[in-house]
């Protein structure tokens, strides 16, 4: 068992890691909501069936009451229409003040969990049990939440911290491999943007059963990684942004395929190729240190180290970007592996680099 702290003042809050977890839920959350009766358990048409009952079982044996609610599983129930069900259900359960929300499942999971515990009665607390690599090495931890709109994803939300995140890496071993890839995607952006030891680890266990043997190694390093960066930046107005590695290009391959054809791993692991290339263009990775090793790396868990995309949804994604201020964008470079930078540059500037890399 591992644990890992977040100071984040007020909002401060412990990362549990230890296998078979989920059976012991219901004693952590007792401990950080003492006075909370009822717990609204929302999760996902994949998770219930597997892990509902024993998180319910669990929570009741804390003397909870517990409701379960249990929406389609896919990025489609991160809608406003969904959350507006969720708050009646809640509602209608008899959520009080004092109560929590508890996630269960994946990143859709606990951002729309998430944004109804922060909006509900003006704020509830919420505590998240990820059960994907994604959402256990990266949106569970650090208190974004928020659901799509039809003009982007993410674009309505906001930053609510959780009171707890508590992760069974056993609740890993019924993800299919595409899924599990999807998580490794970040995994290995972790190593890239902070720790070249990390990368190093990753390559000498470039196997999904060698990652699930060091499980916890693994999610305690990511975790650590992205406790640094959050813990000095905790509203993403700064250095937050380097998490964003890969994620700049990564938005246009997943518009390109129309959210559907690429998971948001895939996409992220063809982007943080395309940036490692474009910043070695740049002069900014001098010595070409890192991209074969990189590419190797991401095509060993199968991931695309390459994405066609039409120009005009590179274009287009270059320009919407959530970090975009006016003319410029703030791009994420390696500047050795182990090391990101982040660098502001002018939108043209970005596009005549691309392509160069894209040989448009
Ligand atoms: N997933 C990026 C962040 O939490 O800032």
């Amino acid at each position: 068992m591992k644990t890992l702290h977040i100071d984040l003042g007020p909002r401060s809050y412990d990362i549990q890691i230890a296998p078979g977890l989920l059976d012991r839920v219901g004693e952590e959350i007792r401990k950080v909501c003492p006075k909370a009766k009822r717990i609204a358990i929302v999760t996902d048409t994949n998770v219930e069936p597997l892990y509902g009952a024993r998180v319910e079982d669990s929570l009741e044996h804390a003397g909870f009451d517990t409701g379960l609610f249990t929406g389609p599983a896919g990025e489609g129930s991160k809608c406003a229409t969904h959350l507006a069900a969720l708050w009646e259900a809640m509602m209608h359960f008899g959520l009080t003040r004092t109560d929590a929300v508890v996630a269960l499942g994946g990143g859709v999971v606990g951002d729309l969990a998430g944004f109804a515990a922060a909006t509900i009665l003006r704020g509830v607390d919420f505590i998240q049990i990820p059960t994907t690599l994604l959402a256990q090495v990266d949106s569970s931890v650090g208190g974004k939440v928020a659901i799509d709109l039809v003009a982007g994803k993410n674009l309505a939300g906001c930053f609510w911290q959780p009171r707890a995140v508590l992760m069974d890496p056993d609740t890993l071993n019924t993800l299919d491999d595409k899924t599990f890839a999807d998580g490794m995607a970040e995994v290995i952006k972790y190593g890239c943007i902070a720790d070249k030891d990390f990368f190093d680890f990753l390559r000498s266990h470039p196997t999904r059963g060698e990652i699930m043997a060091n499980i916890e190694h693994v999610l305690y390093t990511c975790c650590d990684i992205k406790r640094s960066v959050v813990e000095k930046d905790e509203l993403d107005t700064g250095n937050r942004m380097l998490l964003n590695f890969g994620h700049t290009l990564g938005h246009a391959y997943e518009l390109a395929g129309n959210y559907e054809k690429w998971t948001h791993g895939q996409a992220v692991s063809a982007g943080m190729c395309a940036a490692i290339q474009l910043g070695f263009g740049l002069g900014i990775m001098e010595e070409d240190e890192g991209v074969q090793a990189l590419m190797d790396l991401l095509e060993a868990f199968g991931l695309p180290t390459h994405i066609d995309c039409p120009w005009e949804t590179m274009v287009k994604a270059v320009g919407l970007d959530k970090k975009n201020q006016g003319e410029d964008i703030t791009m994420i470079f390696l500047w050795k592996m182990g090391e990101a930078l982040p660098v502001r540059m002018k939108k043209d500037a970005v596009l005549e680099n691309l392509e160069a890399v894209y040989g448009q």
